[in-house]
């Protein structure tokens, strides 16, 4: 991926790969697309593919394949135990990272389920930079806590830090200090921080980490789930980084961990996950639970062909090219929404552009969800489909009171190599439209609320009759274009 410079002097994001195959879309009329999110209950995780047009739901599985990828996956070795498939990702995974124990997962929360089972006892602290959905689940459910050290800049929307995701090391000493490093299950580092706009951390707050871990005894894990973006950013944003290779940074960073846990549904642009573990001992102490969860320890849940594409989806994330298109993209729409006023997470970070629901719904109160809200009415204006990062993805509290979110995103993915620069224009001339008629839109109430993750499959109704107040306005503005 190239940021070229073009003749009027604007900066362009160009695609470094040719698409060679495609799949056929659809765009529904903007009534169509009103019922199919009536009938998905309000929640875009229950839409139907078929009626979306630009799937921005995630990057997780979705991101495009190589050429090489799909070769490789017709090479794979499909057997139960001793396959050579996994022995090629065993050595990926060694020659990038450097460390000698793997255990295969179906996918990233299996890793955090096993990593919670063992390493979480009932009363002790997980410090981490920020929770993940998932992650936060499995270290609760397993009778552990959370704290969020996150740095200051990390839960401002507009913000100049390069390094929003970086620790606050001072908060992390503290957190030590007042709970005893014996209440410590472990330090967890996500890089790429997801709910906080994919923002990265640098080389060097991971490194002054470590040296706490090490003057506590305490063992440093890293969710490495979203480890190309965070790449892309150490390698252009931290100066003491830029002439070093992607691969140098990736040993760098992989030596200052005692764990790297990933989906590779994201790192590897497959489908999978799995956990790097430095010693025998850790590796022993988890091991036993990869046949009871997963599968057996030469394939951890993962078809081979699955493994064959990430291993050569691994060495691909080495190359700066290929990660440097989703951050380029979400760049250009970032700069682009920022030109048109609308609120948006800056720096742009890596996995999606982040909408502030907060500030674009500011009349919308946090218990009405109106990041969840933006994204039924990005939906109904575009057939555009994002993620709510906010309240509604919050776990109410014991006694059933709502968890306001520090922020309130709607997440609009940009998965690897998938979209054109044409559809995220497409896009942005969207949101923009949605940003001039913002104060049509309304919140959200459940309808249906499950106790765990509701966010998922919850279904929810409109506060009043917005939505077909925002569909009559479609209507008037864009007449009987889609
Ligand atoms: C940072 C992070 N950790 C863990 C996970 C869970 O991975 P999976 O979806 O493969 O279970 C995700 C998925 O989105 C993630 O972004």
């Amino acid at each position: 991926m190239a940021n070229v410079r073009l003749f009027s002097g604007a900066k362009m994001p160009l695609e470094m790969h040719k698409v060679r195959i495609v799949q056929k879309l659809n765009l529904r009329p903007v009534e169509y697309r009103h019922e199919a999110m009536t009938a998905a209950g309000n929640n875009t995780f229950l839409l139907q593919n078929d009626d979306v047009f630009l799937d921005m739901l995630t990057d997780s599985g979705v991101n495009a394949m190589s050429d090489r990828q799909q070769a490789a996956m017709l090479t794979a070795d499909d057997s139960y135990a001793g396959s050579a498939t996994y022995t090629r990702l065993e050595s990926r995974l060694h020659e990038i990272f450097g460390m000698d124990y793997f255990l295969p997962t179906h996918q990233g929360r299996a890793a955090e389920n096993i990593l919670a089972q063992v390493l979480v006892t009932p009363g002790s602290v997980v410090p981490m930079n920020y929770h993940f959905t998932t992650t936060k689940a499995h270290i609760v459910l397993n009778g552990g806590s959370v704290e969020e050290l996150i740095c200051d800049a990390g839960l401002e929307i507009t913000s100049d830090e390069p390094f929003k995701g970086n620790m606050d090391i001072d908060k992390l000493v503290a957190c030590i200090e007042s709970n005893g490093p014996d209440k410590i299950a472990f330090v967890r580092m996500e890089t790429g921080t997801n709910l906080i706009g994919g923002q990265p951390h640098s080389l060097e707050n991971l490194a002054a980490m470590r040296e706490v871990c090490d003057k506590y005894g305490l063992l440093l894990v890293m969710d490495a789930s979203l480890l190309a973006d965070n790449l892309y950013f150490i390698k252009t944003r931290e100066a003491a980084c830029k002439d070093m290779s992607i691969r140098e940074i990736s040993r760098r960073i992989a030596d200052l961990c005692d764990i790297m846990y990933f989906s590779a549904r994201k790192l590897g642009c497959a489908r999978g996950g799995g956990i790097c573990v430095r010693t025998d001992e850790l590796y022993r102490l988890m091991r036993g639970l990869v046949p009871l969860y997963e599968g057996f320890l030469t394939y951890g849940g993962m078809s081979v062909r699955e493994i064959e594409a990430i291993t050569v989806g691994l060495d691909e994330t080495m190359d700066e090219d290929m990660i440097s298109q989703g951050p380029q993209f979400i760049e250009h729409m970032v700069d682009q929404l920022v030109a048109r006023g609308v609120p948006v997470v800056t720096p742009a970070g890596g996995l999606g552009c982040h909408i502030d629901a907060m500030r674009f719904l500011d009349h919308v109160p946090q218990t009405e969800y109106p990041a969840g809200a933006l994204g039924t009415a990005m939906y109904i204006a575009g057939g555009v489909r994002g993620m709510e990062r906010g309240t509604l993805s919050e776990q109410r509290d014991p006694d059933g009171n709502e968890t306001l979110a520090n922020m309130e995103l709607l997440r609009l993915a940009m998965p690897r190599r998938v979209f054109t620069l044409s559809q995220v224009d497409y896009a942005i001339d969207r949101i923009d439209w949605l940003y001039q008629n913002r104060d049509l839109v309304g919140g959200l109430v459940f309808t249906e609320e499950p106790e765990i993750l509701r966010f998922f499959y919850g279904r929810l109704a409109p506060v009043g009759d917005w939505q077909d107040k925002l569909v009559a306005k479609f209507r008037a503005d864009f007449g009987d274009s889609l």
